[in-house]
């Protein structure tokens, strides 16, 4: 029996914030990345309509790393900073350097962002079938937990007219992020997605909607729309969207979905796409009434081994890509 030849590790190899010259090289590695470990038949065009690394960097540069070999890009990773929690991915490495430690090299400093962000949980998102990458991440102190699905419907035309952020005035804008901190914080403490919300606005990549009873936040959603952002073509993808808590949660729900759904019907997106975590139960009992359909799925791996908001009362979409 022959034994497996040893891994070889590149000695060359730096770690450092991404640069503006690096994202032509970033985003095809993401694509071909993907597309290889995937089995695409074109590895190059594995997701060409949507864009994780170009919005990314530019809202966030800081929380981009590149891995270098020999003065080329490599691979890169993004941490993203929500509060309390952090989660980072894409990780890509260069194919043909696969296996040579350099993933191991660029999560190293992922970490150290998120103990400088001050994170108190952390987690991915990853391929529930793949021993390598469980064990990649294990080596980490993340352990695999829930599954997640990424869920879709088609979209139908629905009676809501939620409040559009993108249609605030200044101040109200203010307000509105500090309300949704406020629901986000009463599901777990200190987690805030207000970046994701002003990185949609900033760079027009969708909208988010936001639901009020009166003077309080009810619920919203983070909405990516179309091609250039992460929902692809004819998509409206719910990145992050939570629901106040407590009695009628339920309700609450069913009507910020409505109000996703006419918004994607207004633009003219023909799918409404969103992740859920198994373990928030309720939530995911309600998207299969509703007509959402699992088209993958992968695992929710957390540090530590503690389920952070993937609970079963807690009626959050999100998927930690
Ligand atoms: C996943 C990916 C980023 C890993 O990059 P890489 O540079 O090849 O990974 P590394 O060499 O740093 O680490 C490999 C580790 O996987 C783990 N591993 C591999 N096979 C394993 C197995 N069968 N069981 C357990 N662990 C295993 C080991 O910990 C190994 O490290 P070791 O050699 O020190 O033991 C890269 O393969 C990639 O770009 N894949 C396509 C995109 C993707 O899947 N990204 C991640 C999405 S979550």
């Amino acid at each position: 029996m022959s034994t497996p030849s040893p891994i070889t590790e590149l000695s060359n190899v730096s770690i450092r914030p991404m640069q503006e010259a690096d994202l032509v090289e970033a985003r095809r590695i993401f694509r071909v990345a993907f597309g290889t470990f995937i089995g695409v038949p074109d590895p190059e065009t594995f997701a060409a309509d949507r864009e994780y690394i170009l919005t990314r960097w530019r809202s966030h540069p800081g929380a981009a790393l590149v891995a270098e070999v020999n003065g080329t890009v490599a691979g890169s990773n993004f941490a993203t900073n929500w509060g309390s929690f952090g989660f980072f991915g894409p990780l890509t490495v260069r194919p043909d350097l696969w296996n040579q430690h350099i993933a191991q090299k660029l999560l190293g400093p992922t970490l150290d962002l998120f103990e400088k962000w001050g994170v108190r949980e952390a987690g991915l998102y990853t391929f529930a079938q793949s021993p390598k990458h469980i064990g990649l991440y294990q080596k980490f102190g993340f352990w695999p937990r829930f599954l997640t699905s990424l869920m879709s419907k088609d979209v139908s035309r629905r009676e809501a007219s939620p409040v559009k952020y993108s249609t605030l005035k200044a101040g109200d804008s203010v307000h509105a992020l500090r309300a949704c901190r406020e629901l986000t914080g009463s599901i777990y403490d200190g987690l805030d997605v207000t970046w994701e919300i002003r990185l949609v606005q900033e760079q027009n990549l969708g909208e988010t909607v936001l639901l009020w009873g009166g003077d309080s936040l009810e619920a919203f959603a983070v909405c990516h729309g179309g091609e250039g952002s992460e929902a692809g073509k004819n998509n409206c993808y719910i990145k992050f969207a939570a629901v106040r808590p407590g009695p009628g949660v339920g309700d609450r729900f069913d009507h910020l979905l409505d109000g996703c759904e006419a918004l994607a019907a207004e633009r003219s997106w023909q799918r409404l796409v969103a992740g859920v975590n198994l373990n928030r139960s309720q939530a995911y009992r309600q998207m299969l009434q509703r007509g959402f359909r699992t088209d993958s799925q992968g695992v929710a791996m957390h540090k530590p081994d503690s389920p952070a908001y993937n609970r079963p009362d807690v009626f959050v979409l999100d998927d930690w890509r």
